[in-house]
């Protein structure tokens, strides 16, 4: 598929796009800053911009293009990553309006131009439990997408409203739009950190214990982009276990007393679910983090 990519320069977006180019895609990455990769085209635009959005979504991709002679090629698809990642980068309001008039602007723009596969990135934050003031529950255990939504920051505020920007674009077009609520992602050389998550389970509290490997995000994306006619859905995107060794019923009585537990969890199942896209993805983890931890 020919992609448009946004904000594939960052720490997720610089493993999903490798993982797309080895599936066969071409990508093309919108970014404030281009990706130094083998075989991705970069071209520089900001999402808040709407008229950069329709403008990069009708662009070649690189020189080659020129050489059919048939003009430029449509888009297939188009993932959106671009955004400020958390709290505390940016004044609040700043995080809330780059990330949703962004996000805006990218639905609008590829469904006005008739793309008919979006991939958004959401986030765990939408549970609320990331940035709350103080310790916040879940409504209950595991986490799965059906269960209400509602964050006290700007940064998760502005993921559910991205959602329900998307699940309007995709009523008024048809189109296939999935919203990833991403886990904490984890690259190759962040897995030294996890000796310290089991001697400190307290510290992924706020995650939910979930992490997501930034290759099996790749993955998770390529099973969106091949997955058709689902309409809008979320998906929780993090890993089978938890990013601690204590089990899952451990974890739950003593992080999260008094959450109701909604189903039979196995030993060490993620309390962040990623029941939704192994069922109706195929998504099969590649890389738990037992792989790379003594
Ligand atoms: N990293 C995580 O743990 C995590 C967890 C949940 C969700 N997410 C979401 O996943 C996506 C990628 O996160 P990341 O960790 O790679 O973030 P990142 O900050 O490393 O990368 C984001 C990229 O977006 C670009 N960008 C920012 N503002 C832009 C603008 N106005 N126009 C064009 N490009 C812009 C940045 O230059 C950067 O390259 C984001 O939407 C983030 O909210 C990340």
């Amino acid at each position: 598929m020919r992609i448009l990519f946004t904000g594939g320069s960052g720490k997720a977006g610089r493993h999903v796009i490798p993982y797309l180019l080895a599936q066969g895609h071409r990508v093309v990455n919108v970014d404030l800053t281009p990706l130094d990769h083998p075989g991705v085209d970069n071209l520089t635009a900001d999402i808040a911009d709407s008229g950069q959005m329709f403008n990069v979504m009708t662009s070649y991709a690189n020189f080659d293009e020129l050489e059919a002679g048939t003009g430029v090629p449509t888009f297939d698809a188009v993932v959106h990553f671009a955004a400020v990642p958390r709290i505390l980068i940016k004044p609040d309001n700043e995080t809330f309006r780059v990330n949703t008039i962004g996000t805006y602007n990218v639905l609008e723009a590829a469904v006005k131009l008739g793309i008919r596969k979006i991939v958004i990135a959401s986030s765990e934050t939408t549970y609320g439990v990331c940035f709350a003031d103080g310790d916040v529950d879940p409504p209950a255990l595991p986490v799965e997408e059906d269960m209400d939504v509602n964050p006290m920051d700007s940064y998760g505020l502005s993921k559910v409203i991205n959602e329900q920007t998307a699940r309007g674009f995709q009523r008024r077009s048809g189109a296939d739009i999935y919203a990833l609520r991403i886990g904490n992602v984890i690259e190759p050389d962040e897995y030294h950190h996890f000796k310290t998550y089991c001697a400190n389970p307290a510290m992924r509290r706020r995650n939910i214990f979930c992490y997501i490997d930034a290759r099996d995000l790749g993955q998770i994306v390529d099973r969106c982009l091949k997955t058709d006619g689902l309409g809008f859905e979320i998906f929780n995107a993090g890993n089978d276990t938890n990013s601690v060794d204590t089990p899952s019923a451990e974890l739950a009585e003593r992080f999260f007393p008094g959450v109701p537990i909604t189903r039979k969890m196995g030993e060490h199942e993620a309390l962040y679910s990623n029941r939704k896209i192994r069922e109706m993805l195929g998504f099969r983890e590649q890389h738990n983090w037992r792989n790379y931890v003594d």
